[in-house]
């Protein structure tokens, strides 16, 4: 594109300039009177989205760029802006930026700052777009870094898990359905259940960041612009796949929040569930595991407790994480398109929502990375519960042909017969088996314990320890 002037282009130093009077409004043209103090304080975000900083600065130094290389700006203004900006940037950065309510939002006040330092040209940043089409664009590139850095500690909870996966996948531990006693498991397939939970989470966080990464810029207040401007460029300088196609829904839409609110609320609630299985693990009627000093902390009056507070706090915030997507949910569902200016309460919900799982995320990865696992206790509880006595059953329809529902009942009836003795299953007298079925030999020892209960579940997906590390083995290679 040329550098000289085009008809649309607007020059700096024109007779037809006006300067806006210090103090007033970007928008207070049509005004005569200043907005109450009130008025000043619910239509502040600037508490906020000033975490936006980053991404409207680069947003407006695409735009900048594209609006030289389309003539519509000269490219002496151009590197003014982008020099302004990259020196507000730093000031954002360095905390050298004073923030006030009265300049409304990030947008308002990257754009006064840079008039203040560079004059006119900062007052021409805004050709072609509109706070509408900006806000979507720095919303969205904030989301997508803030995505990636979660789908990263997502995977480093991934690799800790497989790493104790794999330190005890012989390890015994009863596995529960209706929290009773069920079947004997092991603990290394017990946590792979959750690197295939968490697997899912990084494939949602991948899937929500791909159909975020649609480039709002350009749609300016609603309508799109009549300056001639290149959508293409701008999209492609940000790192988007393409420009979105409608005006009215690049301005409008939030279905991309509500969607990673969503993922991270899924998220929070596996979460959720392997702190409260924590939280159970570490009582002294479990004793399954002992916390480290590093994430457990001590009663004021009790000398002997050691409180799992990290892992109930992170159960406790996944809560919250709900709340915000409700909430961002309920401002979203009765608004007419485009833009209204309800949608400026998005970003705290989803601020607080990223904020909470990234420090979740570090919180249980610490956790899983210094679990102590007793695994005696663990051994012992799986004995308990008559876990094996399914495998009873089973070995009644293999050994003796029975059909299952018979094996169930003749079962039911040794269960009985320990449960009267006081005894685990491995322990009934042989005579007592037989007493209850006569076909009953020695041989039914031999899947009684619960290694051999676990070590039979070979099948794929199944508790063997082989099995287990033939899983950890896939998960690493991806
Ligand atoms: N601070 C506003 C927000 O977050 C920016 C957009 C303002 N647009 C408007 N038409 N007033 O939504």
């Amino acid at each position: 594109m040329s550098e000289h002037a085009s008809s649309s282009r607007q020059s700096s130093g024109s007779s037809r300039e006006s300067k806006a009077p210090a103090g007033q409004k970007m928008w207070g043209g049509r005004f005569a009177g200043g907005p109450d103090a009130v008025m000043t304080t619910i239509n502040a975000s600037i508490d906020i989205d000033q975490r936006l900083a980053a991404a409207d600065i680069a947003g407006s130094k695409a735009h900048a760029t594209m609006l030289a290389a389309t003539d519509i700006i000269s490219v002496q203004d151009r590197d003014a802006i982008l020099r302004g900006l990259d020196q507000i940037l730093g000031e954002i950065e360095r905390g050298d930026m004073a923030f006030d309510p009265a300049l409304e939002d990030i947008h308002m006040h990257v754009e006064a700052r840079l008039t203040e330092l560079i004059g006119d040209a900062g007052r021409r940043l805004h050709t072609a777009r509109s706070r509408n089409d900006q806000v979507a664009t720095d919303f969205r590139l904030w989301l997508r870094d803030a995505l990636d850095q979660i789908t990263a500690s997502t995977e480093a909870l991934i690799a800790a898990l497989l790493a104790q996966a794999e330190a005890y996948a012989d390890t015994v531990m009863p596995g529960f359905t209706h929290l009773q006693t069920a079947q004997p498991v092991t603990l290394g397939h017990h946590l792979m259940a959750y690197v295939e939970m968490f697997t899912r989470d990084a494939g949602r966080l991948g899937d929500t960041r791909a159909r975020l990464n649609e480039c709002p810029l350009g749609a300016a207040a609603l309508a799109g612009t009549g300056f001639p401007i290149d959508r293409h460029m701008t999209a492609e300088a940000l790192g988007f796949d393409r420009p979105m196609a409608n005006s009215l829904d690049a301005v409008s839409a939030r279905d991309f929040a509500l969607e990673a609110l969503s993922t991270l609320s899924i998220l929070g609630v596996h979460l959720s569930r392997l702190a409260d299985e924590i939280v159970l693990w570490a009582t002294a009627p479990f004793n399954f595991i002992v916390l480290s000093d590093r994430f457990s902390t001590g009663s004021s009056i009790m000398p002997q407790k050691r409180n799992p507070d990290a892992a109930e706090l992170i159960r406790a915030k996944v809560g919250r994480m709900a709340g915000n997507f409700q909430a961002l949910l309920i401002v979203m569902k009765g608004l007419p398109l485009a833009y209204s200016k309800d949608m400026q309460e998005d970003k705290r919900p989803v601020f607080e929502a990223v904020d909470d799982t990234a420090l979740t995320l570090a919180a249980m990865t610490g956790m899983i990375e210094d679990l102590k696992v007793n695994t005696e206790a663990m051994r012992a509880a799986a004995s308990g519960g008559f876990s094996t006595a399914t495998d009873l059953a089973d070995w009644l329809v293999r050994a003796l042909g029975m059909p299952f529902r018979d094996a169930h009942h003749v079962t039911g009836a040794i269960v009985k017969r320990a449960e009267d003795l006081g005894v685990t299953l491995d322990a009934v007298p042989l005579a007592d088996m037989q007493a209850i079925h006569s076909a009953i030999t020695e041989d039914v020892f031999s899947v009684l314990s619960v290694d051999a209960s676990v070590a039979s579940r070979n099948v794929y997906g199944g508790t063997a320890p082989d099995q287990v590390r033939a899983q950890v083995a896939a998960k690493r290679k991806g």
